[in-house]
């Protein structure tokens, strides 16, 4: 027996890693909680969502439950009208089509370009009918979407605009303004793996329009207008004080993890471009703004990449096996006549590790397997 020694697993995503430097704050931050027993609300939560809505430029924002929550008391607290359509991605979690039907609307899928994780505002636009009532665009895996021709048409044709931004905290448009400022609202997640993750589940609404982010509070407790008094429906959508005093210790290192997600990223996108000119894989668009939540690769040849991976211990991911139009939870959505883009681009993504506490050593072995399994 003899040879050289196996190179170390490379982890998708380790959050102990990344949490590591702020553990004594963390620690710091539920002994205070502790002490002061107030663990609904109060001081932590107001805390968080002033830091939070400086961050990103808003007139305020709301700490809620989770991402799903988010998006369920926005759309809760919009209020429209029944079986109205909203147009989305057919690429997505299947918390952004969910919360829309679960609110008694539709969510109509539109297809993707073949080279793209988004759908084009002109296809948006051609989809828009007489039932359209908006748009819901996810700046999915980090990539901003380009707001402004689909803000343009919600604009001329009357319907709202919502920003899935669950993936995308950290994300930047052209103007340099956060995602999710371009419409009626923005939807956040803390999930841990995500750009700022918690140490649980927790999400956000934030808005220009400090009025609506006023409605959601109402919203998130189960539609309370005072003590008391329950003027429409709402639910218990509330961020937990402890999730929001974690939080608050974790988002002044948001920049600095993205900017390092970015480092990966843009390391990935000039060591793999020889396999793009063999044309054995398409590399992700690199847009500025970019939060890189996720590095999505495709490869008609995903299986054998897939293998490989898994045999040299570097962890990878798929999102998404399936689109949202062929989850049967999602059947009553309007059925499209067929979506090949989506279906394609769900047959052959793979995500590589991104995160920012990847090693340059472990980020180079990503590279080495990926390159000699698809030469
Ligand atoms: C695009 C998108 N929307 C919504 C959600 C739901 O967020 P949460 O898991 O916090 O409920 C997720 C979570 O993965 C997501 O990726």
């Amino acid at each position: 027996m003899s040879g050289a020694p196996q190179p170390a697993p490379v982890p998708f995503v380790d959050l102990r890693r990344l949490q590591a430097p702020h553990r004594p704050a963390l620690e710091a931050a539920l002994s205070r909680v502790l002490d002061h027993g107030i663990y609904i609300l109060g001081p932590e939560v107001g805390a968080f969502e002033r830091q939070l809505t400086a961050y990103l430029g808003a007139a305020d924002a709301a700490g809620v439950s989770c991402g799903t929550d988010a998006l369920l008391a926005t759309f809760m607290a919009l209020g429209l009208p029944a079986g109205g359509e909203i147009l989305m991605t057919p690429m997505s979690f299947v918390a952004s089509a969910s919360s829309v039907l679960r609110c008694g609307l539709r969510p109509v899928f539109v297809d993707l370009p073949a080279d793209s994780y988004h759908p084009s505002a002109s296809a948006f636009e051609a989809a828009w009918g007489p039932k359209t009532v908006g748009v819901l665009a996810v700046h999915l895996f980090g990539e901003p979407f380009p707001m402004d021709a689909v803000a343009e048409l919600c604009a001329r044709r009357g319907g709202v605009l919502v920003e899935d931004c669950a993936q995308a905290i950290g994300a930047h448009a052209a103007d340099g303004r956060a995602v999710g400022l371009a419409g009626r609202a923005g939807t956040l997640s803390f999930f841990p793996a995500k750009n700022l993750g918690g140490v649980g589940d927790g999400g956000g609404v934030y808005s220009l329009d400090a009025d609506f982010v006023a409605h959601v509070r109402r919203i998130r407790q189960h539609g309370r207008a005072a003590r008391d008094v329950y003027d429409e429906l709402g639910g218990n959508f509330r961020l937990d004080a402890l999730q929001a005093a974690f939080l608050a210790v974790l988002l002044p290192a948001l920049d600095g993890w993205v900017a390092a997600r970015r480092a990966n990223a843009e390391t990935y996108l000039h060591a793999l471009q020889p396999l793009v000119a063999a044309g054995r894989l398409s590399l992700p668009r690199d847009r500025v703004g970019h939060a890189w939540n996720q590095f999505c690769v495709r490869t008609p040849q995903r299986d054998a990449l897939r293998q490989a991976l898994t045999h040299a211990q570097v962890g990878h991911a798929v999102y998404y096996t399936r689109a949202l139009h062929q989850h049967r939870a999602l059947a009553s959505a309007r059925p499209p006549e067929c979506l090949p883009n989506a279906e394609r681009c769900c047959a052959e993504t793979l995500a590589l590790p991104v995160y920012p506490a990847l090693t340059v050593a472990e980020r180079d072995r990503v590279i080495e397997v990926v390159s000699g399994a698809l030469s």
